[in-house]
């Protein structure tokens, strides 16, 4: 990770300045609820901040920046807005009131009443980890019911449009668009310049987004400017299928793309009319393979499907069975998560479609233009801290996610990494710290000027890799890149009892020689390759590995203790310092039993010493914490009391309303405010509670 002068324009234009939330919130109200995250390149959120109602604010990109998105109703005769905060000059139309809020780990839904008519917003981004496929497809659903509220028939005609924000983050570039009728009404928008593989404002420059709905009998369409299409559906409840043609910019005179559906007379709950929301680029990847050639990778997806209409018609069409997954995927983290605690579940509920959101299920094709659905890579976006891929020390905090959805998703990011590395391209002795600078470019780093984490990243990878082995059975990735986790553990064995000075993950927080908690990492690791030594049937080997982290981890006791011998220290002889020893954690996953468990004891005594209101500092250079560490901290203390410490301050943060963006992993533990990273896969890591 790397602060980047992004950071600075985070920071401003952090809390806005909601009423509070007056409506009820289940299981809590979050910084931002995810409405449409599927992909870095779809991540569409509602800012609640301290209480922003669905038709209070615009939709936003991951970013901050609006992505329009409205909705009406109308009501006999009278029209509501639901989503967004649409000003038609010259309509009548009432705010829609909210009255719930709820989210789960696939779903935001939103409860609002319309006159005598209740609206039921459901958001359903599918989490479908086992169903490569559907997972790799990013496109998220919306869904809108009506129910009267008095017993009486009332006619409901619902609306929604997207605007062309969705194909870039310059508002002055000119889009292009087109709409098609059969089964399906699909508005297509993109860039009438698109630029392959670019971003601006972390927006993609190149590919198409795409609204659709069924044509069902009452189904209407229109594109056209904002004000003329949502005035034309306030006043007469349906529009007239008609098009736009006078391309032009996104701002110019706001082009949106609108479908509107006729309910008719609704008395009980009627059945939801269903509209997707989605962006495609093909290919999406390009990746360096031998000899610094470029292969382009494509979505998982296209070995099933031969167009984007084919796409949105299996998508759209599987709604009711995508509901009943997410409503079974749901109930399992819930039973899951409960068991620890409702505090618990509400954080993990909140993280996981934003780190399922950060990465893109991609394959290549073979040399007669055939995909090889065999040859599966997994791409993530760091996002926000700056868009470097597949970094190896945020593929580690998320790991409990994989590791709890499916491992084998864990094995495909690895893979990226590992077959790069094993070209010979990469000219350092321990493991890369990313594929490439700037999603979605995994081009590497054959200068190897990388953001070097040495120890950090030659752990993460070793221990990483023996987690997936153990938790899987499956030895192919230990056995074909031997000789790379033999290099790292080399390495290690060099430089972890004594870590020179240099950065950890918590790369914000400088360099520092000698930290504690760095060569836990290191020395884990190496314990971790004799296990793996083992599984290869190098038992000798194995059991010099085993020492030699046995002898780290006495000699580590000594150099790691404070004068005081009531906490470890942050770095080796400086007893006024601390920090979160949340490295331990890979002892505990791997089940290793390598640091005695005094070690343990002392830290869940010693941090319930020094918690803040929002928890227990990062270590003693500031105030500042990560969540995913806090959680991982967590799951290394030895009482329920230190356990129930880390993930009440957590929830305390995700629920204090002073940060209206995606669940940042960054914040400070004094008061509770976000420190600028944010909607980053690391929050993958509060799943860590799920794999011990
Ligand atoms: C309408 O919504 C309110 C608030 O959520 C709820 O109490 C009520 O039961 C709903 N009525 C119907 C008919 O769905
Ligand atoms: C939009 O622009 C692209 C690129 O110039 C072009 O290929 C495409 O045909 C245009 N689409 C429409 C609907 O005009
Ligand atoms: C990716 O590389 C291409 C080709 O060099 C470049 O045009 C594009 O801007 C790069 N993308 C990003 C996001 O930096
Ligand atoms: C294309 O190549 C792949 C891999 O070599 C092969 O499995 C497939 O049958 C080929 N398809 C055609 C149509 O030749
Ligand atoms: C790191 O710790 C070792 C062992 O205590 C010590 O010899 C060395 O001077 C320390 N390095 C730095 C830069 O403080
Ligand atoms: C144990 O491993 C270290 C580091 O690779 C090596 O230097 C040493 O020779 C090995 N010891 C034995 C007994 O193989
Ligand atoms: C010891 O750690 C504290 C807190 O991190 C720091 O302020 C101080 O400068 C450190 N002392 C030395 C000698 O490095």
């Amino acid at each position: 990770m790397k602060i980047v002068s992004l950071y600075s324009r985070f920071i401003s234009c952090l809390a806005v300045a909601n009423a509070a939330v007056t409506w009820t919130a289940t299981p809590f109200s979050p910084p931002a609820f995810p409405l449409a995250v599927r992909s870095p390149y779809l991540s569409a959120w509602l800012p609640q901040g301290s209480g922003a109602a669905l038709n209070d604010v615009w939709p936003t990109f991951w970013t901050g920046q609006i992505l329009g998105w409205a909705g009406f109703v109308k009501v006999d005769g009278s029209a509501f807005s639901f989503l967004g905060a649409p000003n038609v000059p010259g309509a009548a139309f009432n705010k829609a009131v909210q009255k719930s809020s709820k989210f789960t780990s696939t779903q935001s839904v939103f409860v609002l009443s319309a006159g005598p008519v209740n609206i039921t917003i459901t958001f359903l981004s599918p989490v479908e980890p086992t169903d490569l496929v559907k997972q790799s497809i990013p496109f998220s659903y919306m869904a809108v019911s009506a129910a009267s509220t008095d017993g009486a028939p009332h006619s409901v005609q619902v609306y929604s449009d997207i605007s062309a924000e969705w194909v870039s983050g310059d508002n002055s570039l000119i889009a292009n668009w087109s709409t098609t009728t059969g089964s399906i009404i699909t508005h297509q928008v993109q860039l009438a310049t698109p630029v392959p593989f670019s971003e601006i404002n972390d927006h993609t420059q190149y590919g198409s987004a795409f609204y659709s709905t069924p044509n069902t009998a009452s189904a209407t369409f229109q594109s056209g400017a904002d004000v003329v299409v949502r005035a034309q559906f306030i006043n007469s409840g349906a529009l007239p299928n008609t098009r736009d043609t006078n391309f032009r910019a996104v701002s110019n005179n706001w082009p949106v793309f609108a479908l509107a559906h006729d309910l008719g007379a609704v008395t009980a709950s009627t059945e939801p009319v269903v509209f997707s929301v989605g962006h495609i680029r093909d290919p999406v990847i390009p990746y360096i393979v031998a000899n610094g050639a470029i292969q382009q990778r494509h979505l998982y997806a296209w070995s099933q499907f031969s167009s984007p209409a084919d796409i949105i018609s299996s998508f759209l069409g599987d709604y009711n069975n995508a509901l009943a997954i997410a409503q079974a995927f749901d109930a399992k983290v819930q039973n899951d998560a409960n068991k620890i605690s409702a505090d618990y579940t509400g954080i993990v509920e909140l993280s996981i479609r934003q780190a399922f959101g950060t990465i893109e299920f991609t394959i290549s094709k073979n040399a007669n233009g055939s995909f090889n659905a065999n040859d599966i890579l997994v791409l993530m976006k760091e996002i926000s801290s700056n868009g470097n891929m597949n970094t190896v020390d945020v593929i580690f905090p998320a790991w409990p996610l994989f590791l709890y959805t499916n491992p084998a998703i864990g094995k495909y990011l690895l893979e990226a990494l590992f077959r790069y590395q094993a070209t010979g391209q990469y000219p350092n002795k321990f493991s890369i710290h990313d594929l490439g600078a700037r999603y979605p470019n995994a081009t590497g780093h054959n200068d190897g000027n990388d953001e070097h984490m040495p120890v950090e990243e030659s752990g993460n990878m070793i221990i990483m890799s023996l987690s997936y082995a153990e938790k899987t059975g499956d030895h192919s990735h230990i056995q074909q890149y031997s000789a790379l986790l033999d290099q790292w553990t080399q390495f290690l064995i060099e430089d972890s009892l004594i870590p020179a000075n240099q950065i950890s993950t918590d790369d914000f927080a400088g360099p520092l020689a000698n930290q504690t908690n760095l060569a836990i990492k290191g020395i884990i690791g190496i314990r971790a390759m004799a296990e793996i030594e083992n599984m290869l049937g190098n038992t000798a080997k194995a059991a010099n590995y085993s020492a030699i982290a046995s002898d780290y981890v006495r000699q580590w006791q000594t150099l790691s203790a404070s004068s005081s011998g009531q906490h470890l220290t942050l770095s080796y002889g400086n007893s006024s310092s601390w920090g979160l020893s949340y490295n331990l954690f890979a002892d505990k996953m791997l089940k290793l039993k390598l640091f005695p468990e005094s070690v343990y004891a002392m830290q869940t005594a010693w941090y319930k010493t020094v918690a803040q209101p929002f928890g227990v500092p990062l270590d003693t250079r500031h105030t500042y914490t990560k969540s995913d560490w806090e959680i991982w901290t967590a799951g290394i203390m030895t009482d329920t009391a230190g356990r129930d410490l880390f993930i009440g301050a957590v929830k305390r943060w995700a629920s204090d309303g002073l940060s209206s963006q995606p669940f940042g992993d960054w914040y400070e533990t004094t008061d509770g405010r976000p420190q600028g990273f944010r909607a980053r896969p690391v929050v993958g890591g509060h799943l860590a509670l799920l794999v011990l």
